[in-house]
């Protein structure tokens, strides 16, 4: 087995030995040049921080690392990890990152962090093993949102021309990589956001990637919590998406309004652990 980063990797071969490992995943994943190079765009996947795991020079097996710039730390994620199911139980996970690792240090990164489905016992096992430890417990819903009435509340406004920097004030807790500003600016021309105003101030937002139907954020500010305002967005999303299925992914768990997303129409179907490993 040969271990080399993927910086020269055919965009096809990559996509074919990314839809041949997650075949058999929890549930089913299948990426299309459009959303892999989406995936790419988004969350600033670098093929030179990227490894993969080359049988006779087939690829085997690969870990996919995004890079950004946090507090003036360089830190990596861990967007999309599989190994070939005839190359499993040889622990190709670890052996990436036994090559990769060395790699990211020389380059001054200062952690790796990634999300694992918490039944997905073959990464938690690799990724323990590795040193990744958890940071937090994620919820994924899924659902179609439910138009809960006819007409757009005056305040609401759908729109493509959005600025994302002015509204953390709003947030309880930080987005995961997937869901942060960068990676949604990086694809904003897929993003439509959803506001409610008040006084011309927005007090709560929702935004939609119209590509991969999620929505990677939305927040009503504390002072106006339980006056109806998230349903009044989440109804705008209704008129916006139709009869589409939309996810929200990686809410943090104790916080991700779990009443409320029933109430409205998602359903909880899998929980993720964060997990991040110090490279310092
Ligand atoms: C996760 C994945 C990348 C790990 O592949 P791998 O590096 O070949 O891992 P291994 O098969 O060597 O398994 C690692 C450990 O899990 C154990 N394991 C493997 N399958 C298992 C199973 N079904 N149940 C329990 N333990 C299992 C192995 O015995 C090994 O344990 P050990 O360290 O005690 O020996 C691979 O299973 C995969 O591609 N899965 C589909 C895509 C996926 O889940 N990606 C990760 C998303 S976070």
């Amino acid at each position: 087995m040969e271990f080399r980063t993927l910086e020269h990797i055919p965009v096809d071969i990559l996509l074919e030995t990314i839809n041949k490992s997650f075949a058999d995943y929890i549930f089913q994943v299948r990426l299309t040049p459009e959303k892999l190079c989406l995936k790419i765009v988004s969350e600033q996947i670098d093929l030179a921080i990227s490894v993969g795991a080359f049988a006779d020079g087939v690829l085997a097996g690969f870990i996919l690392h995004g890079s950004k710039v946090v507090d003036n730390q360089k830190n990596a994620y861990n967007s999309i990890t599989g190994v070939l199911p005839e190359f499993r139980k040889q622990k190709l996970t670890v052996r990436m990152y036994e090559y990769i690792i060395p790699v990211l240090k020389e380059q001054g990164y200062r952690q790796i962090q990634l999300e694992a489905i918490t039944s997905n016992v073959p990464a938690l096992k690799s990724y323990i093993e590795v040193g990744f430890t958890i940071s937090r417990i994620l919820e994924c819903y899924r659902g179609k949102v439910k138009q809960l009435q006819s007409a757009l509340d005056e305040n609401i406004e759908i729109t493509n021309e959005w600025q994302a920097d002015n509204l953390s004030w709003i947030w309880d807790w930080e987005p995961t990589w997937q869901n942060d500003v960068l990676s949604i600016e990086n694809v904003k021309e897929a993003i439509t956001c959803i506001t409610y105003k008040k006084d011309a101030q927005i007090i709560g937002y929702l935004f939609f990637n119209n590509i991969t139907k999620r929505v990677q954020q939305f927040a009503v500010a504390r002072e106006y919590r339980n006056k109806h305002i998230a349903s009044r967005l989440f109804n705008a999303l209704a008129h916006h998406t139709g009869d589409t299925d939309v996810e929200i992914i990686n809410l943090q768990s104790e916080v991700s309004g779990a009443k409320f997303l029933n109430r409205i129409g998602f359903e909880l179907f899998i929980k993720q652990y964060e997990m991040k490993l110090s490279l310092a």
